[in-house]
């Protein structure tokens, strides 16, 4: 891992032939950034129209003012490359500056897609050999947010590399700075985002790279187990997150058809102790009350905003049931309890488990209930699938 980090940092020397730009990122994102994207709902069937409703949607709700801020248009946007080797969007994005204005004028930040490869993962143009040309077009359109995910690039970096990993770990990474440089060069604030799906241990120089946020895993899907896979899996990475830097565990599939109620309250709560980028993936114009009170909890999102920014991790796993911390700002400190079984269960809360020192007072962050003040140990009762999030302060 050293020497491959190593010879990325020496690439990057050769590449640039500079130093590595510092990771101009703290500014972008103090705390993990927090929007709505198209793609876990809409995939490729988007357009203009609809981006322009979710946008709306996104104020009518509330949402916009809890925080939810970008709106980010995922693959399925571009259209064709030209002579002049300008990238057109498809004819259902006829003009992307007017969307950006639209997006922009409702007090809102515009996202974008691309990616390092010669194709995006749907085979439509990406940057490769045009990244100091997009990133203009980019900035010319007011974007705000570039994800930039890997997808055919992985196919240059297997023939180039002849299989050789650190060879193949410095290409990606030398095509991550490109595109962090020719962003920087435009003069317009872009958040970068790496969407690499965790490859090459990113989290170890995604920062380096310019990145203010990167993918720790595959795509989520929605599924308690497709979640619980890049949530819980995050485990042990909470050293490398911080302001400005955040590990990525994906979209929210918060408000999509494919889990309970608990599960994707363990979603939210657990994205929150994660510090996760909270990046909304479901159809702002029909969220039920049930969606609504989760992904506007507004005791929950502020766990994930705290402005210390330290990421939570695990501190405790009996089997199926797992005790999480994340450290707050004010000597305070969140703890969920998770059951990860499919009946409701009992989960024993230790302080000292937990790192607590002394008593604590307590709030249940979804029932929204002051618990009083715990000391030692507490026995919790929680749902299949589902948590119980407290917030613990100290007791006077
Ligand atoms: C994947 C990426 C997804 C989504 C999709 C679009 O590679 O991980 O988040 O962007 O491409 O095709």
């Amino acid at each position: 891992m050293q020497t491959s980090w190593l010879s990325a940092v020496i690439l990057g020397l050769l590449v640039s032939g500079t130093q590595f730009a510092p990771a101009q990122t703290g500014a972008l994102a103090p705390t993990p950034p927090m929007g709505w994207s198209t793609w876990n709902h809409f995939h490729h069937d988007i357009s203009d129209a609809l981006v322009r409703k979710q946008a709306d949607a996104l104020v009518a709700s509330g949402m916009r003012d809890a925080g939810y801020v970008y709106v980010h248009i995922d693959g399925g946007w571009q259209g064709y490359r030209d002579s002049a080797g300008v990238l057109h969007p498809n004819s259902s994005f006829p003009d992307m500056k007017a969307l950006g204005d639209y997006i922009h004028s409702k007090g809102l930040k515009f996202g974008m897609y691309s990616g390092p490869g010669p194709q995006s993962c749907a085979g439509a143009p990406a940057s490769y050999g045009f990244e100091a040309q997009d990133a203009k077009m980019f900035a010319s359109w007011g974007v705000d947010y570039l994800k930039y995910d890997l997808c055919s690039f992985r196919i240059l970096m297997k023939q180039e590399s002849g299989g050789d990993v650190a060879k193949s770990d410095a290409m990606m990474k030398a095509a991550y700075q490109k595109m962090h440089e020719a962003l920087a060069a435009t003069g317009r604030p872009i958040l970068f985002s790496l969407c690499q799906y965790g490859w090459g241990e990113v989290w170890e120089w995604g920062a380096q790279v310019g990145g203010s946020m990167w993918r720790t895993s595959g795509d989520i899907s929605d599924t308690y187990d497709s979640m619980s896979l890049n949530g819980f899996g995050e485990a042990g990475l909470a050293a490398f997150a911080g302001p400005g830097h955040w590990n990525d565990p994906d979209f929210l599939e918060v408000g999509n058809s494919g889990m309970t109620a608990d599960e994707q309250r363990t979603h939210m709560s657990l994205w929150a102790i994660l510090a996760a980028p909270l990046i909304a993936g479901n159809d702002l114009t029909a969220m039920s009350d049930t969606t609504k009170s989760i992904l506007l909890n507004k005791e929950v999102i502020a766990v994930d905003q705290d402005p210390l920014g330290r990421e939570g991790d695990r501190a405790s796993k009996t089997g199926p049931l797992e005790v999480w911390s994340k450290p707050l700002a004010g000597d305070a400190m969140a703890v969920a309890l998770f059951n990860r079984t499919t009946d409701a269960t009992h989960i024993t809360l230790r302080l000292k488990e937990v790192g607590w020192q002394g008593s604590a007072a307590a709030r249940d962050l979804w029932s929204h209930q002051d618990l009083g003040v715990l000391s030692g140990e507490k026995v919790f009762t929680v749902p299949a699938h589902g948590v119980v999030l407290l917030r613990l302060s100290r007791s006077r």
